[in-house]
């Protein structure tokens, strides 16, 4: 039987779990790939395969089911260098340059993953794109709730030439969507790839009131890319 994009995800998964020793302090990522790394982990510690592992979640939601499966957590506080981070990723470009956040965890995600010795993302071949913001889906700019209009007006400003539409990220009920460090997203939607992300990355992030942004650039140390030939793992 074909495998399906959930397959993929786990032989992704599966591979990353590869990297992580005994004793390490880990990053958790968000999602689902990144879930099926964090299930693996709590089997991994269950049946002593691995020990002495503790891991940071990049969300609550991640913490909860770090919890549910009893791998031990820190904080980036008590542990401001971590050997590893895992995550998935939205998009993957040839560069190992990403966008991530869909799922609304990029500000924590960032933090850990920026604290990380070294940063594996896992995701299946659906996310690579041959340019940031080729997928035509959403990237996302956390900002601040006080000012949220005058960020997604500026933001929508900065992209005018390339097409880009700029839009509140809404729950399914139609209220605004509310992150755990209790921010807004605006997310923007690009006609054509971004360029230069380093230079739209910086623009962004000169916004006052704005918090942090999906481009995760120079970051990833590997990615492992799973699809319907294999599992590859791309590094720099
Ligand atoms: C969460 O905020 C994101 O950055 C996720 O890492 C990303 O959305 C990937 O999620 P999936 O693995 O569910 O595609």
């Amino acid at each position: 039987p074909a495998l399906t994009q959930d397959d993929l995800k786990k032989l992704a998964a599966d591979k990353a779990v590869d990297y992580v020793k005994s004793g390490m302090v880990l990053g958790l990522g968000t999602g689902s790939t990144a879930a099926f790394v964090v299930d693996k982990l709590g089997l991994l510690l269950k049946t002593g395969q691995l020990t002495d592992i503790i891991g940071i979640p990049t969300s609550k939601r991640t913490e909860e089911q770090a919890r549910s499966l009893s791998i031990p957590l820190t904080t980036l506080d008590e542990h401001p260098v971590l050997d590893l981070a895992i995550d998935g990723a939205d998009e993957v470009d040839p560069d190992l340059n990403l966008v991530k956040g869909r799922g609304g965890a990029l500000l924590r995600e960032k933090m850990v993953e920026a604290a990380s010795k070294s940063f594996v993302v896992v995701a299946d071949e659906t996310k690579l794109v041959s340019g940031l913001g080729g997928s035509k889906l959403a990237m996302p700019v956390e900002v601040v709730q006080f000012c949220w209009k005058y960020n997604l007006v500026r933001l929508q400003e900065m992209f005018k030439e390339v097409g880009a539409e700029a839009k509140l990220r809404l729950t399914p009920e139609g209220k605004p969507y509310v992150t755990d460090n209790f921010n807004y997203i605006v997310d923007l939607y690009f006609e054509t790839p971004i360029r230069d992300g380093v230079a739209a990355g910086e623009e962004i992030g000169k916004l006052e009131g704005v918090v942090e942004h999906g481009l995760f650039l120079n970051m990833a140390t590997a990615v492992i890319i799973a699809g319907k030939n294999g599992v590859e793992v791309k590094s720099k």
